[in-house]
């Protein structure tokens, strides 16, 4: 089909609207995004008309395109930046079809000078979250080196905004920044090889006034697992524009003549409804892209890293995971420790066989006790890795990436395998495909523990992007040869969450930081991309190992039960009480988990040291309350559930939990008449003078069910 007679190009999500406008000699140029328009509304005029010329600039004022690329007038940042031994450097598309699904439209265009050929694939859904991917083509005689291709380039509003981009560290990810746009470039990206701790590749931009619930929200996200860049840059005429591309070594992107290159995915999306809404429209986005789980449930998890780490002995293996079915855990996972030489993180990563010290009769003992006590069983991997002491090492010296003439570094004593390797891949595949076709394996934990440092060959040609993709190849062949075979995304914790392996992993492991207080943190800024189901938390030992701080089992296991909930302690440590106190939260998350993981997340503060979450659907939702800070005021603030309809009743209850014992309700009122029985009470109240909770001591924490009439 040829670009459509008309002027512009329409796409139209539940509250979103995306229109694009035919201009001759050019790629589509973006005219709106934003709240969802009128049928038939359209611009009052085309985009060359509503732009005055301002003095001394060019005859030709390009606007934003889907490809802008400089040298031709266009001065904002170019999509492209190509050429073919130095020459054929300014390039040029213009649409030459276009190509309308339901939801889609796909653009084809040409730069016949250059003798390049573009696809820019834009599709809305019913979520409001918009997927824009683009595809290049060599079509002259000559390779291309590609040394940037915008995965997308959005149109942003003019007028006072902020950005919300999330940066961390090892234990301590998802710490929010937030940042005035102004004329000048914000930019943010990671050189590390992998997602990484240190820049999340996507960001929320807020215009005008926005909080949780209320504001204009752009938010984009880039599907990439590997080094990215995103920038706001604004344009001549205030408008601004967003480009999230993945970032390439020199010379690592070479077309030969008729290949092509498609960029990693952008998910976009705008909400008038604040931060939260934003959010809601990637769960329900991610929702249809996340791996199905086998039971459509989230097993409650024992994972043995810091109950044990590398002390691996069977028969104390069997006894904890007898501890860990008693008190009702339903996937007992593996963690590092279990394969041969592995005493502690020195050695032996690659060698993917089970101790026959620990283990003698290799890992079927354990796992088939672990299925006996009712349990699946889990096992941790670190597949594009190996110990410069291991046999693969020795075999295979030339197997890690490093460059001749310069060191090899390690990092936590380890380097990083070429995956990029077809022959590497096989022998990681058939080591792998060995053990899951070998033992009930129901989860494999995939971590990823060191940045990339050279991501480069013996040579030194870059290899960054074929890192990413030999890891999803690896990934996919594993999925696709055992596809009852869940998989959990680690490094170091939170170092690989995107939306790119979110496609492949139904879980997050989202920090090693298991301290009940930071966490909090570091899940909310998880719940602005990805769903809570998706964010592994685990209820850790106290004083929690990575900060030395203490927290109740009932305020860590409050803040576990905001994700897909595990216990990651010994539970044969705890006192007969604790131990009791941990079985009642599991039973807890068990009979609320099929709330807890649908519908919606709203996040908000009280006021005074007080914050809350609330999870589930509109008409029936769990909401937790906690403090952080000790409050000024006698008395905690009333919540207000500024999304709940005013319109409607509630029925309010405190929900039963070990935790209650510490937390005073004194009195007839309805603190204590909501600890018993569910209290009806206004929408309206609710929304505008708040619900009152019990007096909370820093870090204690309650929730409540709260079900419409
Ligand atoms: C890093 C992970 O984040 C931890 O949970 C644990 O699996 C260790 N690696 C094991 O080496």
């Amino acid at each position: 089909m040829t670009a459509d007679a008309a002027r512009y190009w329409r796409l139209d999500g539940p509250t979103t609207t995306v229109m694009l406008e035919r201009v001759d000699g050019s790629a589509p140029v973006w005219r709106y995004w934003g709240p969802r328009l009128n049928a038939g509304a359209e611009p009052p005029s085309p985009l060359s008309e509503t732009r005055p010329r301002p003095t001394y600039s060019l005859d030709r004022r390009p606007g934003l395109s889907l490809l802008p690329t400089g040298g031709l007038g266009w001065f904002g940042p170019s999509a492209l930046r190509a050429h073919r031994d130095g020459r054929d450097s300014v390039q040029a598309f213009e649409c030459v079809a276009a190509e309308r699904g339901d939801e889609t439209i796909v653009f084809t265009l040409q730069d016949s000078v250059t003798r390049l050929a573009a696809t820019v694939a834009l599709t809305l859904d019913a979520s409001d979250v918009l997927a824009v991917a683009t595809t290049l083509v060599n079509e002259g005689d000559v390779a291309l080196v590609v040394d940037r291709l915008a995965s997308a380039c959005l149109p942003l509003p003019s007028g006072p905004a902020f950005v919300r981009s999330f940066v961390g560290r090892h234990n301590l990810e998802f710490v929010a920044q937030e940042t005035p746009l102004g004329p000048a470039i914000w930019s943010h990206e990671t050189r590390r090889g992998v997602t990484s701790h240190d820049a999340f590749p996507g960001a929320l931009a807020a215009f005008g006034p926005a909080n949780w619930r209320h504001g204009r929200v752009y938010a984009a996200q880039l599907a990439w697992s590997g080094d990215h860049e995103q920038a706001i840059e604004t344009l001549e005429d205030g408008t601004r524009m967003w480009t999230l591309a993945e970032r390439w070594g020199p010379g690592e992107i070479r077309l030969a003549p008729g290949e092509q290159i498609r960029t990693a995915e952008v998910l976009a999306t705008v909400s008038d409804e604040g931060f939260d809404g934003a959010a809601q429209r990637f769960h329900a986005h991610m929702r249809r892209r996340t791996p199905e789980t086998r039971s459509g449930r989230r097993p409650v998890h024992l994972n043995t890293w810091e109950g044990v780490y590398f002390a691996h002995r069977i028969e104390d293996l069997k006894d904890l995971a007898d501890a860990a079915a008693a008190i009702g855990v339903e996937r007992f996972v593996l963690d590092d420790g279990w394969f041969e030489g592995r005493d502690d993180d020195s050695t032996s990563l690659g060698d993917w066989r089970a101790d026959p010290r620990k283990y003698p009769q290799g890992l079927a003992p354990l796992a088939d006790h672990v299925l006996r006590r009712g349990m699946e069983f889990g096992l941790w991997v670190e597949p594009e890795m190996v110990s410069p002491r291991s046999a693969l090492f020795e075999e295979h010296p030339d197997w890690a990436l490093a460059i001749d003439g310069r060191p090899q570094i390690a990092g936590r004593n380890q380097l990083a395998l070429d995956v990029a390797r077809k022959d590497v891949r096989d022998h990681l595949f058939d080591a792998l495909d060995r053990l899951l076709s070998s033992l009930p394996i129901a989860y494999l934990k995939w971590d990823h523990n060191r940045a990339l440092a050279p991501a480069a060959r013996r040579d030194g040609a870059a290899c960054g992007r074929a890192q990413v993709e030999g890891f999803y190849a690896l990934l996919d062949r594993v999925r696709a040869a055992h596809p009852q075979v869940e998989i959990e995304s680690c490094a170091s914790g939170g170092g690989r969450i995107d939306a790119g392996v979110a496609t492949r992993a139904s879980r997050f492991w989202a920090s090693d930081c298991l301290d009940a207080r930071a966490r909090r943190q570091i899940q909310r800024g998880f719940l602005h991309f990805l769903p809570p189901e998706t964010m592994g938390s685990h209820v850790g030992a106290s004083p929690a190992h990575s900060t030395g701080r203490a927290f109740s089992i009932s305020t860590r296991a409050l803040v576990a039960m905001q994700g897909h909930f595990g216990v990651e302690l010994d539970p044969r440590r705890l006192s007969a009480e604790d131990r009791a106190e941990l079985a009642a939260y599991i039973r807890l998350y068990k009979e609320l988990r099929p709330v807890l993981h649908s519908g919606s997340v709203w996040r908000g503060e009280a006021g005074d040291g007080v914050f809350w979450q609330a999870q589930g659907d509109r008409s029936d939702f769990i909401f937790f309350v906690w403090r952080e800070e000790p409050g000024l005021h006698r008395v905690a603030p009333s919540v207000r559930l500024d999304f709940v309809d005013p319109a409607q009743t509630y029925r309010v209850q405190e929900i039963e939990h070990p935790g209650l014992a510490f937390l005073p309700a004194e009195g007839s009122g309805f603190l204590a008449e909501a600890r018993a029985r569910a209290v009806p009470v206004d929408g309206g109240w609710l929304r505008w003078s708040g619900l009152p909770v019990p007096p909370l001591s820093p870090d204690a924490a309650t929730l409540y069910r709260v079900t419409a009439t």
